[in-house]
């Protein structure tokens, strides 16, 4: 008999990998798990007794290749980079044509492109796949980002159905385009979810330096906020942060803290390939560097030093109502400017790519199990959906009211901040962008003007057709 029981694998065992495979095994899947160092395998199915049944560990890649039900799928969850390569090395000739392997990891969609790219005439099928929810998301039902050959993914869509977290009944997972789609698309994710998180804490710098509130009344103010518009898992578990004391100290978590950011280069690379098809997500990109600014911060302090006679003027935030409802407006308008740039990136990657990005699909998929999921993703998707073209969302008719509401709020905030000396980068760059965006007359002809004195790059003419050069006086 074959021992060939398994519906599909998982490799690698780390908090992500194991997650998944307990997911896929309560959804009543029987799943292979294998994982460098085999106890680890093994524990996994040790120490969930419940699910024990479905879970098949391996003692080695061999063995957890012939656990699996032809055709094979390989789902990695490890580390992204050369480990996805070393992987696909070891198990490639333990495969056969038709098996699939499925990298589950946050992959540089260039990666993706790469390995799928290698892959091809070998019979073998890849998958880059992008999955969002952090560990819970993993083990109760994240969102899912698949890209690689259209006909590859009836072969896994029966499992991903079932694990995948769901927004009123709908799986969050779709098959988004070929190669590098699916992880692109995760990359997007992360670089909203850079903006996302950059915003609120802005939002708290000015209650905190602004507003002089205590944390517990911030956590309110943003419990508050999560039942209307901005209703998100952001800024529920921002209530959560603000709320929880240090059991040590018994100060407030928050003010233990150390005030450097983290970030393991998935905000920094949609950034980065934002510049590169010449859609600046500037709000994206205002996070990222804050992040990046964040962690010099011995660097800030000296200039804080060097600095303290500087006097900023006087922020004029106010904790009433009215005042509190500015910056929840602000911050919602702010927000709809980072979507549209992070979606004006997938349209433009969609383009460049021949991938034909199923736009509102995505804003479906995100509406759950992800970490920037929200009520706000509804509207994104229906706006697509609805079946005309949206350019922008800022051009869309759904958005353009909220925007046109909200903008004053978000200039009034910015201008406060800056006037009062709080750095408010990702809410200034969401309004600077929103400015330019609708300025249907802008600058660049100066700058091409200068560029045409300096180089003779040439320039176009209101009245004339074709690129010309003019003689500029000598400097
Ligand atoms: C997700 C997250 C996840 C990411 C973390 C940390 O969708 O589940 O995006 O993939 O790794 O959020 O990212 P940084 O370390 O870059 O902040």
């Amino acid at each position: 008999m074959s021992d060939a029981t398994a519906d599909i694998g998982v490799i690698g065992m780390g908090v992500m990998g194991a997650n998944l495979a307990l997911n896929i095994a309560e959804k009543g899947f029987k799943v292979a798990v294998q994982n460098r160092t085999p106890e680890k395998a093994f524990a996994v199915r040790d120490d969930n007794p419940d699910l024990a049944g479905n879970i098949v560990p391996a003692e080695s890649l061999e063995d957890f290749v012939k656990s699996l039900k032809t055709p094979r799928v390989a789902i990695f969850m490890v580390p992204a980079g050369q480990p996805v390569d070393d992987e696909m090395k070891k198990i490639a000739p333990l495969l056969e044509a038709g098996d699939v392997m499925v990298d589950a990891g946050n992959a540089d969609f260039n990666d993706t492109v790469r390995r799928s790219q290698a892959v091809e005439g070998t019979g073998l099928k890849f998958v880059g796949m992008g999955v969002s929810g952090g560990e819970l998301g993993a083990r109760h039902g994240p969102s899912i980002m698949v890209g690689g050959a259209k006909e590859t993914y009836p072969l896994i869509e029966p499992v991903l159905t079932k694990i995948a977290a769901k927004y009123e009944g709908e799986a969050c997972v779709a098959w988004l385009g070929p190669d590098g789609a699916g992880h692109f698309v995760k990359t997007i994710h992360n670089g909203i979810e850079y903006a996302d998180m950059q915003m609120i804490a802005e939002i708290y710098g000015i209650m905190r330096d602004g507003l002089k509130l205590e944390p517990a009344k911030m956590a309110e103010i943003f419990r508050d906020w999560n039942s209307r518009e901005l209703a998100s898992y952001l800024i529920e578990i921002t209530a959560v942060n603000l709320d929880e004391k240090d059991p040590e100290t018994q100060k407030p978590m928050v003010e233990v803290i150390v005030d450097e950011a983290g970030q393991k280069g998935t905000g920094r690379w949609a950034v980065i390939e934002a510049e590169k098809l010449g859609v600046g997500a500037t709000t994206l990109e205002a996070a990222v560097a804050a992040r990046g600014l964040s962690s010099r911060r011995s660097e800030r302090a000296d200039a804080a030093r060097l600095y303290d006679k500087v006097e900023a003027g006087q922020a004029q935030f106010f904790a009433d109502e009215a005042g509190l409802a500015e910056l929840e407006s602000a911050l919602v308008t702010a927000k709809i400017i980072a979507y549209a740039q992070g979606y004006a990136a997938m349209a433009a990657a969609s383009e460049e790519n021949g991938w034909n990005l199923p736009l509102g699909t995505i804003a479906e998929i995100w509406r759950a199990g992800c970490i920037i999921r929200s009520h706000f993703l509804d509207d994104i998707a229906k706006a697509y959906d609805k079946g005309h073209t949206v350019v922008n969302i800022l051009q869309s008719p759904d958005f353009v009211g909220r925007v046109a509401k909200g903008q004053a709020a978000l200039r009034r905030v910015v201008a406060k901040a800056a006037l009062g000396g709080i750095p408010v980068p990702a809410l200034s760059a969401a309004l600077a962008y929103f400015d330019d965006y609708r300025r249907a007359r802008g600058t660049a002809n100066l700058i091409q003007a200068q560029r045409d004195l300096f180089g003779a790059h040439t320039f176009h003419r209101f009245d004339k057709d074709g690129a010309v050069h003019h003689q500029w006086p000598a400097v």
